[in-house]
């Protein structure tokens, strides 16, 4: 058949039919960093840890478990469609706290990292309530709306944050919320906010875990940097006490950042039912799903973490290392805090981000003119700052902050 009787509308072939799609800006600045040839490059895109040396090293940890890995695994055979349940069960309690992690109530799998855990958790509510609506507190990490509408969901943005006052919209978010509908869902991130940096106060989560149960609104929490904020039970606490609160709740976690396990896909998804056998349910849902995605998630990552958790030496080890890495995650946020007196917020905000005053059109300046990468929304990643940067990078902004 001649391929015009095929596509009438005039395109060569199947897929000639496809629009232009602009790449993420996450990944086109990616791109454009690795072929600047400058000396002296500024890297503050992509969220990855790095060290003062500006390397992404891999834990000692990770290594010492990947070396046991290598010499006790006998076979690359599948594990499970829910992957490594041993990892799941010593993850449970650091992401969920003892009580709810021995909950019949929790029901967990692992996934390819927290984007998996986000696309699997949305196809769930997709296959639940197809006219659910996610509520997105914009600006949220990039990938959040595309994974919604991945999903075949809708999202519905609110304004969360002010950059120019670097302030949660508290009052006007909780106003905004107000029309959430019964059985939509509330994406939440559990701390170190992807790109702001900002955290709710105690009393800021009471009243959004309120609302969600008045409203009977899915929380659909985000936990990616769990330890690179406060601490580890520090970063899960409020979260917790929502999920605790709620009748139903998804939690996805990334292992990617606190592991530094990005490239091994780690991350783990636990469904909250109303009862024991509604949260079986949910996850039999969740591995019928995760089946036509991807069938069976990686093992080596999750292995690792499981070596790790179920090694006393080795779990001390990690605990140390992801103390250091939060050490100076807040070392190098205070003096950014110091250099900049004119965003305090800094200072307080949590986690690798914070959200630069900026317009994007001042972004690029700055990378073509300085070499300082930086995504287009004013978001930083912090740890790509050093004492060797730090008074070059704030020089180089303060021109296009508000006079202190
Ligand atoms: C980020 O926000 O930079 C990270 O989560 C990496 C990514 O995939 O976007």
């Amino acid at each position: 058949m001649p391929l015009d009787t095929l596509h009438p509308d005039g395109a060569a072939g199947l897929l000639d039919g496809l629009k232009d799609q602009p790449l993420d800006p996450m990944l086109t600045l990616l791109k454009v960093l690795r072929s600047d040839p400058r000396p002296g490059k500024i890297d503050l895109g992509i969220g990855v840890y790095r060290n003062d040396a500006g390397d992404t090293p891999v834990m000692r940890a990770v290594k010492a478990a990947e070396q046991v890995l290598i010499d006790t695994q006998e076979t690359k055979s599948y594990v499970a469609a829910e992957g490594d349940a041993g990892f799941v069960s010593l993850l449970a309690p650091i992401v969920l706290g003892a009580d709810m992690a021995a909950s019949d109530l929790f029901s967990g799998m692992q996934v390819p990292g927290g984007t998996g855990a986000l696309r699997l958790a949305l196809a769930l509510v997709q296959r639940a309530n197809p006219a659910a609506k996610v509520w997105l507190g914009q600006p949220s990490w990039v990938n959040h709306t595309s994974l919604v509408r991945a999903a075949g969901l809708t999202p519905v943005d609110y304004a969360f944050f002010d950059q120019a006052t670097q302030t949660i919209l508290f009052d006007e978010m909780m106003t905004t919320l107000e029309a959430m509908q019964a059985g939509d869902v509330l994406l939440l991130h559990a701390s170190c906010h992807n790109p702001t940096g900002a955290e709710f106060t105690d009393d800021q989560w009471r009243a959004i875990g309120d609302l969600t149960v008045r409203k009977r609104v899915l929380p659909l929490i985000d936990m990616a940097y769990q330890g690179l904020g406060r601490g580890l039970e520090e970063d899960a606490a409020n979260a917790r006490a929502l999920v605790a609160r709620a009748p139903e709740a998804l939690v996805c976690v990334s292992c990617s950042k606190n592991f530094g396990l990005y490239r091994d896909r780690v991350g783990a998804l636990w469904v909250k039912g109303v009862d024991a056998p509604a949260a079986l349910r949910a996850r039999a849902n969740l591995t019928l799903i995760a089946r036509s995605m991807w069938s069976m998630p990686p093992d080596h990552g999750a292995a690792v973490v499981r070596i790790i958790l179920s090694t006393p030496e080795l779990k001390t080890a990690w605990l140390s290392e992801l103390d250091e890495v939060r050490t100076r995650i807040n070392t190098i946020r205070a003096r950014l805090a110091q250099a900049l007196p004119q965003l305090p917020g800094i200072a307080v905000q949590t986690g690798m981000f914070s959200m630069m005053p900026i317009s994007p059109e001042n972004a690029v300046t700055l990378r073509n003119d300085h070499a300082i990468y930086m995504i287009e929304n004013g978001r930083i990643n912090i740890a790509g700052l050093n004492a060797g940067n730090i008074g070059r990078f704030a020089a180089a902004l303060t021109p296009y902050l508000p006079k202190p």
